[in-house]
């Protein structure tokens, strides 16, 4: 087949370079890919096709209509904006060129972690309390302290650093400034969930759709002190590939009942949110102890190094499904979903 592969590629600022004030904050990069793992993904997918790389940052509209791949394998989180994610997506769409991964209704709403727990609350699912705050004249008595101030449609833990877990309303108003000044966007402030995190990673589609082994969070491997929260320090500054922190645990030491009650949980939230052939859902647990839903990434990170602590091919690697694997295997999911194979 010709396999289109869509992405944005992340490009280091030089060195020198001076943001302007009130520029966003340097971490917004972190959610596009490194040249090495476009490379990686490419390389996996080129061991059965041919491949047309095709840069999202560039006129992917004219490269898409022009080359017309058979199927697109995408991995592009989009440029700017809470609709970016939908923007090739929305394109391929117009083409109807079949893709891989969610369309760009899904993938927006997911975006927005205010409207996913919206949608995730009308049908029951357990998510903690929260409020959107658009300005900084604002006032509300209603969530119960400690609170995470996060921006409202950033991933990577853009934005949420080892101060985002506020305990006194002097604290929150002075993240949610800071944040409404960086990001130039909606801040969310939610109830903080203190109980153990996993990430579950979930491939297929309908009925087929299936749970690979849990990753749990282990917050004994941050420095010591520090809040116990997957920050932005925590996944990039804290964690080296030259020195990895041992922060993931899978497949993760859970009772049988408590595992499959996160499981069915996340199946729940993918059938909901529409997601389609592959999506990383994070999960904390309350202080009794009961799974909630915290947000779903169908955009999932996918480092290919293993020392590099990405926690979608660590489940698959737990799972006995190598990187290349992998890839080739929810392009192969997505050719399912369209009558391809
Ligand atoms: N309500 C909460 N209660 C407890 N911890 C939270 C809460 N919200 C966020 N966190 C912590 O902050 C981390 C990052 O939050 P979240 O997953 O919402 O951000 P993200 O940037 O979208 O992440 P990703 O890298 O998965 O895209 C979580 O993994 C968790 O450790
Ligand atoms: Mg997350």
């Amino acid at each position: 087949m010709r396999v289109g592969l869509t992405f944005n590629m992340r490009r280091e600022a030089p060195e020198d370079a001076q943001e302007p004030p009130g520029a966003l904050g340097a971490d917004t990069r972190a959610e596009w890919d490194t040249p090495e793992t476009i490379t990686a993904v490419r390389n996996a997918l080129a061991e059965r096709h041919e491949i047309i790389p095709i840069d999202a940052s560039e006129d992917a509209c004219s490269q898409l209509s022009e080359t017309r791949p058979d199927i697109v394998f995408n991995i592009a989180e989009g440029d700017s904006g809470p609709c970016r994610e939908g923007y090739i997506p929305s394109i391929l769409e117009h083409l109807q060129i079949p893709y891989t991964a969610s369309d760009p209704l899904t993938l927006n709403i997911c975006l927005d972690k205010a409207r996913t727990k919206e949608i995730l609350a009308y049908y029951g699912l357990p998510t903690t309390r929260f409020r959107v705050v658009q300005e900084k004249d604002f006032s509300f008595n209603s969530l119960k302290y400690p609170l995470m101030v996060k921006p409202l449609y950033e991933g990577s833990s853009i934005g949420i650093r080892d101060n985002s877990l506020v305990r006194t309303g002097e604290e929150m108003k002075a993240r949610v400034s800071s944040l409404l000044d960086t990001y130039r966007e909606p801040a969310i402030v939610e109830e903080f969930l203190p109980g153990r995190e996993f990430t579950v990673a979930i491939l297929g589609n309908g009925a087929d759709a299936r749970v690979l082994p849990i990753v749990e969070i282990v917050f004994d491997s941050l420095p010591h002190g520090v809040n116990p929260i997957y920050s932005y320090e925590a996944k990039w500054i804290w964690d080296r590939s030259s020195d990895p922190l041992k922060i993931f645990e899978c497949p993760a030491r859970l009772e049988p009942e408590l595992r499959s009650e996160i499981e069915d949980l996340c199946l729940s939230a993918y059938r909901i949110m529409r997601c389609r052939d592959w999506c990383r859902i994070d999960v904390r647990l309350d202080s009794s102890g009961r799974p909630h839903i915290l947000e779903l990434n169908p955009l999932p990170g996918i480092l290919p190094r293993p020392e590099d602590n990405s926690c979608f091919p660590k489940a698959a690697r737990a799972a006995g499904i190598e990187y290349n694997e992998l890839i080739n295997g929810v392009l192969d999911i997505a050719c399912r979903r369209y009558g391809l194979i």
